[in-house]
């Protein structure tokens, strides 16, 4: 048996843990292991094949980000090929991707990726490739599971820039408002909003309103609290309004939220006349050495993708459904997106701790 491994999409910590576990559950069965790096673009040329043996992966599975490298511009369906007059369009590599794949006797692939590499490994699987995926993003928006490994140490790093912006905001009787990543789904805003004591959570699945965000401040104000933090996910946008965008974003690459801080820091001190301070927590979110818990669901993902491949479950992808990790096929995760649920015991609790959504 030969099997490979990818990771696709942006990093999250803990892959380097599944990676791990994964390449020593099919070293016990005897079996072979080879990692496709940055992506698939070792598969199709354009980066290298590697043999994952027990010395590989020793002493990664504390380590953030992933031996095997990654990119979020390597869909091999619409793979980004630079054309000799320097423009770039996308081809579909699919089939060469295949035929690489059969060369290298490869028997089963097992994915690791969020949303967007889900999607890619159900078209794979359609076309006939053997495929086991692992569910991975901070985000968390990925259905089926009830969680992804990198989601709590996003959170942890979030919760902790949270502490730290509390006492500088109420040194100064500042709002202070904190970008946290989160393109469609406000769980990382929410967990460490609510973790952190944050007093205004704004998520993609409450629209807000900047006179309610205010007015929240306003009513600490009176209450003697001359300080505010507020947390909001990049997807977070106004009633009636729209997500702010960057812009700059590379062929195949999906558009670049971001922004949202600045904006909502300049609009609020207009509106309150109170001294704002934005930033944008980005990238640190993602990087670092996974939690315990990520460590622990990440061993427990890499394992039963190796015994998911061993049952022939392909199109499926691992998940936890507490306290089993079980397997579920990756077109019904992909069917409902994960969004925080309204009326989740979580949301309730933070309304009646007096957080304000901006609702
Ligand atoms: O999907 C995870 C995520 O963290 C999103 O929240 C964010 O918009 C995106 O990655 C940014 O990724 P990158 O900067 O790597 O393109």
């Amino acid at each position: 048996m030969r099997i490979a491994i990818s990771t696709g999409g942006g990093d999250a910590p803990g892959l380097n843990a599944v990676i791990r576990a994964a390449v020593l559950a099919a070293a016990d069965r005897g079996w072979h292991v080879l990692g496709i790096k940055k992506g698939y673009a070792g598969l199709l040329g354009d980066d290298e094949v590697i043999p994952l043996t027990r010395d590989e992966v020793r002493g990664i599975g504390h380590l953030g980000g992933t031996i095997l490298r990654t990119t979020n511009r390597g869909n091999p369906f619409s793979y980004p090929v630079r054309q000799p007059d320097g423009s770039v369009v996308e081809v579909d590599r699919s089939d060469e991707l295949l035929e690489n794949a059969r060369n290298l006797g490869i028997n089963a692939l097992i994915s690791i990726g969020g949303d967007g590499s889900l999607a890619i490994a159900e078209k794979l699987a359609n076309k006939g490739m053997r495929v086991v995926c692992v569910p991975k993003t901070i985000d968390n928006d990925v259905s089926g599971t009830l969680s992804t490994f990198g989601f709590d140490t996003a959170v942890n790093t979030a919760m902790e820039a949270i502490d730290k912006l509390h006492t500088t905001a109420e040194s100064h009787d500042r709002v202070i408002v904190m970008e946290v990543m989160g393109r469609h789904a406000g769980f990382i805003a929410l967990h460490s909003g609510v973790a952190g004591a944050a007093h205004v959570i704004l998520i993609p699945e409450i629209p807000y309103d900047l006179s309610a965000v205010c007015e929240a401040i306003m009513t600490r104000e009176r209450r003697g609290r001359f300080f505010d933090i507020v947390v909001a996910a990049e997807g977070a946008f106004p009633k009636g309004g729209a997500e702010s965008v960057m812009g700059g974003a590379l062929p195949g690459e999906a558009m670049r939220l971001g922004g949202i801080a600045e904006r909502l820091a300049r609009q609020i001190q207009d509106k309150t006349g109170k001294e704002c301070r934005s930033l944008v927590l980005g990238h640190l979110q993602r990087g670092g050495m996974p939690t315990g818990y990520d460590r622990l669901l990440a061993t427990r993902f890499g394992g039963a993708a190796v015994q998911a491949v061993e049952d022939g479950k392909w199109g499926h992808m691992v998940a936890l459904q507490s306290p089993n990790i079980v397997t579920v096929p990756v077109a019904d995760a992909l069917r409902h997106p994960k969004r925080v649920d309204l009326g989740h015991d979580l949301m309730r609790t933070a309304r009646r701790l007096g957080i304000s959504f901006g609702d």
